[in-house]
């Protein structure tokens, strides 16, 4: 049984942060429902993606963001045994713990980092939480400290916001201030129906 710590962050990092709690409490009962009809495809290319550069499976892993759990499920169906995940909404949590794939879930926000596990996982994996009105680039920085050095993260960036809201350009310093080196990027469908696209982009830390 997952255990749930229900950490708040001492600050709002994120202007619209209670927002974001907001609407996925209101969500969560009907999340995975909705994204079934949508044929929702991200969670198994990010972890496709992972399993490239990771071939071991009990390494710990964090997901990040992990709403109801969709990523940890395509994990353990994968064959990673070793999960931990973390998410703001407490409600979408709850959802992500019936789901039994995860050993600890984690409240907590990722956009701040004084309050997340350090240097304790061997990969990260992100979905669906760089996208329009939820985390900033920093965030990207932040899972990086949550990796072991070597460790791989790997996560999706929303096609139409990739330039225009810093990511590309965030990516690009967290490069060259030799914090990590980028080992894969693919655009491959979010959903089928309608056809969305997003960036994978799997980086690994120095
Ligand atoms: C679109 S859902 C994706 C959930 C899951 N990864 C999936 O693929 O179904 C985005 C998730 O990110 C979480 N989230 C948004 N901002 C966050 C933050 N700053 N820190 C942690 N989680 C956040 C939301 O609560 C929500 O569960």
């Amino acid at each position: 049984m997952a255990s749930c710590l229900r950490i708040q962050p001492e600050t709002g990092t994120l202007p619209n942060f209670d927002c974001v709690v907001r609407f996925y409490s209101d969500w969560a009962e009907t999340y995975d429902s909705e994204f079934q009809s949508l044929d929702y495809v991200a969670p198994d290319k990010t972890c496709e993606a992972l399993e490239r550069h990771l071939p071991n499976k009990v390494a710990k892993i964090m997901d990040v963001g992990c709403g109801t759990g969709w990523v940890g499920k395509a994990l353990k169906g994968r064959g990673y045994t070793n999960i931990d995940g973390l998410d703001i909404s407490a409600a979408m949590l709850s959802r992500a713990e019936d789901r039994a794939v995860y050993n600890q879930l984690w409240l907590l926000d990722v956009l701040d980092h004084r309050i997340q596990p350090k240097e304790a996982y061997d990969a990260v994996v992100s979905v669906g939480l760089f996208i329009q009105g939820h985390a900033s680039p920093l965030g990207i920085k932040n899972m990086l400290r949550m990796l072991k050095p070597g460790g791989i993260a790997c996560i999706t960036i929303h096609q139409d916001i990739f330039e225009s809201n810093g990511y590309s350009e965030a990516l690009r310093q967290l490069v060259d201030d030799g914090l990590c080196a980028i080992v894969e990027e693919k655009q491959e469908a979010f959903i089928m129906k309608p056809d969305i696209h997003l960036r994978i982009v799997t980086l690994r830390k120095s």
